[in-house]
C-alpha cells in the first residue's frame, strides 16, 4: 500500500481527481468503479471541474458502483443511484447506458449480484476502484465479519453502519440491507484508491493497514494488494 497524508480534504480530491484524469486520458474507454459518502466527494467536484474546462471527456467511460440499498427504489433521494448523479453524473457527459449499479430492489439478489458480477467480467474488468471506508473498516458494505466475501451479495448493515449512516434519511427507516460488490471482487480492480478524511477513522484506518489481514477489517485485504494508494488527512493518520 502506498499511503500518502494531505493536510487539507480539497488537496486529497485534487490528487485522486488528477489520477482518475490520466487514467481516462491514457485509455478513454476505462472502467471506473465509484464509491458513494463524503470522502470522494471533493474528488468527483474536482472532475466536473476538468470536465467543463474541457480537460476530460467522460463519453466513453464505464463506471460501477460499488454498492445500493435494498428495499429503497433508485428514484429514493437517498437511494446511491441519486446520490452519484447529484454529485458527479449529472455534471459530465457520461452516457447512462455506461452508468451501472447493483439493483437493490431486484427481486432475485443473488441472480442480480451475479449479473453485476458478470458484466464487469465482461467489461474486462474495473481499471480503478475508488473506494472510502468505514468507522468499523467495511469497504463497500462488506461488514466486519468472519470470512472474506467473494462476488456480490446481499448483507445485512451493522449496528455501527447503520448508526453512522441513518442521519440522512429523515423522513423513512434507514434499510438494514444493501447489495454489494464483494471483497474478492473488490481486490480483482487493477488499481484501488482508498480516501479517509476525519478522526472518526483514524482507529480503522490503523486497523488497516496496521494490524494483521482479517476479515473482522474488510479493509485490511488491501495489504495484498500491490496497487492500492491511500489518501489520508492528518486526523485520519493521526494512529499510524
Ligand atoms: C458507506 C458506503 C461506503 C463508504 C462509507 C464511508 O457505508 N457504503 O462505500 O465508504 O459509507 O462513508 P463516508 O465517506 O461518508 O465516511
Amino acid at each position: 500500500m502506498k499511503i500518502s497524508v494531505y493536510d487539507t480534504k480539497e488537496q486529497i480530491g485534487a490528487e485522486v481527481a488528477k489520477i482518475i484524469a490520466d487514467l481516462i486520458k491514457r485509455k478513454p474507454d476505462c472502467v471506473l468503479g465509484l464509491a458513494t459518502g463524503a470522502s470522494p466527494i471533493p474528488a468527483y467536484k474536482a472532475l466536473i471541474e476538468m470536465y467543463k474546462k474541457g480537460e476530460i471527456s467522460f463519453k466513453d467511460v464505464t463506471t460501477f458502483n460499488l454498492d445500493e440499498y435494498c428495499q429503497i427504489p433508485r428514484s429514493d433521494k437517498n437511494s446511491y443511484f441519486t446520490f452519484m448523479h447529484e454529485e458527479l453524473f449529472d455534471h459530465i457527459d457520461i452516457k447512462e447506458e455506461n452508468v451501472n449499479f447493483l439493483d437493490g430492489t431486484a427481486q432475485d439478489a443473488a441472480q442480480e449480484c451475479k449479473r453485476y458480477d458478470a458484466l464487469i467480467d465482461k467489461k474486462g474488468g474495473i481499471d480503478l476502484q475508488v473506494l472510502g471506508i468505514g468507522n468499523n473498516a467495511h469497504i463497500g458494505f462488506n461488514e466486519p465479519t468472519e470470512r472474506f466475501s467473494s462476488g456480490s451479495y446481499k448483507t445485512k448493515l451493522s449496528n455501527s453502519t447503520i448508526e453512522a449512516n441513518k442521519m440522512y434519511f429523515q423522513n423513512g427507516e434507514m434499510p438494514h440491507y444493501a447489495l454489494t460488490m464483494g471483497v474478492s471482487g473488490i481486490c480483482k480492480s487493477k488499481a484501488i484508491v482508498l480516501i479517509a478524511t476525519g478522526e472518526k477513522k483514524a482507529q480503522a484506518v490503523y486497523n488497516m493497514i496496521k494490524k494483521d489481514i482479517t476479515p473482522h477489517v474488510p479493509a485490511s485485504i488491501l495489504q495484498r494488494h500491490d496497487k492500492t494508494a491511500v489518501f489520508l488527512d492528518k486526523a485520519a493518520a493521526s494512529l499510524l
